[in-house]
């Protein structure tokens, strides 16, 4: 059974201003969309054919399989940490236990924005469990929590292809946008809360 490349969550122009439609066409329509077709050709014919992506993920090693199966998985996260009506702060037992690992949510979107803003080549930021507790979480290229067995919350994509159409080369402006705007703390409220 192939994987598919999952529905957006929201219309393509729906991110528009802050990413635009253009973005999505080619981040969704052709990277996202390339990764899957890439892995079904990995797996086609193997005893991975009818393995979940999950499982592929957790269990690949380093190479071309782990690269694109995780770009998937990443992938889809991405989309589902933004909404239209993102940004604002998060509530209930997520704001507590980020406050507690943070100090404050608005230390935590400083931290955030520090390490997506740092990660010098591509890759990504996450907020993930960690212990009792919530970490960020910087992974390069493909890598991805789930390959470490952490539960990821949420995660911003910082490979230019990402930004680069809107925001050309200036990372700390797309970062800024996605926590101010865009970020889906209902998502993050939902993966803390399985
Ligand atoms: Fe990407």
């Amino acid at each position: 059974m192939a994987i598919e490349l999952p529905a957006l969550p929201y219309a393509d122009n729906a991110l528009d201003p802050h990413i635009s439609e253009r973005t999505i066409s080619f981040h969704y329509g052709k990277h996202h969309a390339a990764y899957v077709n890439n892995l079904n050709g990995l797996i086609e014919g193997t005893d991975l054919a009818d393995a979940s992506l999950d499982e592929i993920v957790s269990n690949a090693e380093p190479g071309g399989l782990f690269n694109n199966a995780a770009q998937v998985w990443n992938h889809t996260f991405y989309w589902n940490s933004m909404s239209p009506d993102g940004g604002g702060d998060p509530s209930g037992e997520l704001a507590a236990a980020i406050e507690s690992s943070f100090g404050s949510i608005d230390s935590f979107k400083e931290q955030f924005k520090a390490d997506a803003v740092g990660n010098f080549g591509s890759g990504w930021t996450w907020l993930v469990r960690e212990g009792d507790g919530l970490a960020i979480a910087k992974t390069d290229d493909a890598d991805t929590p789930l390959a470490h067995g952490k539960t990821a919350l949420l995660t911003i994509d910082v490979w230019e292809h990402a930004y680069y159409l809107d925001y050309q080369n200036a990372r700390p402006a797309y970062v800024d946008t996605f926590i101010e705007r865009l970020l889906n703390w209902q998502f993050a409220e939902a993966n803390f809360i399985p």
